[in-house]
């Protein structure tokens, strides 16, 4: 598969599965939530592999300053997703955390749709490297 396709295989899956935690979390089908969670982690793993082959067919440099942008803001939302995981962990022991969960959930959430926009504006704006 080209890193192109790929990537937006990989990315659109990782957004359904995004989708899936969040409905299986708010119906607080916990075995079904963690299987999406695991699922989702291996396609955010699969995007992040094929976005960096994507790095080397467009000129990322060229696109300016949403270039660096964007990366500060992917590196942020990966280790991010840590914070669900960690209030996740602590809802099982501690139900009360329940609304935290919450919370790191969607802050989560709305930083993966302002990194995929930046993400995109950045490879509209890249010219593909001369073959
Ligand atoms: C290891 C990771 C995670 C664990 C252990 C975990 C665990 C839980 C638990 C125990 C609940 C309460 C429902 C229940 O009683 O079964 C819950 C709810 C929920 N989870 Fe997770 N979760 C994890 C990751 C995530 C992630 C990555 C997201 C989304 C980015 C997410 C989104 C939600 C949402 C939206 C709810 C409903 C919260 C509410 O409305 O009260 N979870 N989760």
């Amino acid at each position: 598969m080209s890193p192109g396709a790929g990537f937006l295989v990989c990315f659109l899956l990782t957004l359904a599965l995004l989708g899936c935690v969040v409905a299986t979390g708010l119906r607080a089908r916990r075995a079904l939530h963690l299987t999406c969670v695991g699922l989702t982690v291996a396609a955010l793993g699969a995007t992040i592999y094929f976005a960096y082959g994507l790095g080397r067919i467009y000129d990322l440099e060229k696109a300016g300053w949403i270039t660096p942008v964007h990366h500060v803001l992917a590196r942020t939302n990966t280790a991010a997703l840590l914070l669900p995981v960690i209030t996740g962990i602590l809802t099982i022991r501690r139900p009360a955390t329940r609304p935290l969960h919450r919370r790191a959930a969607y802050f989560v959430i709305a930083l993966t749709v302002v990194t995929a926009a930046t993400g995109g504006w950045m490879l509209w704006l890249a010219p593909k490297f001369a073959t």
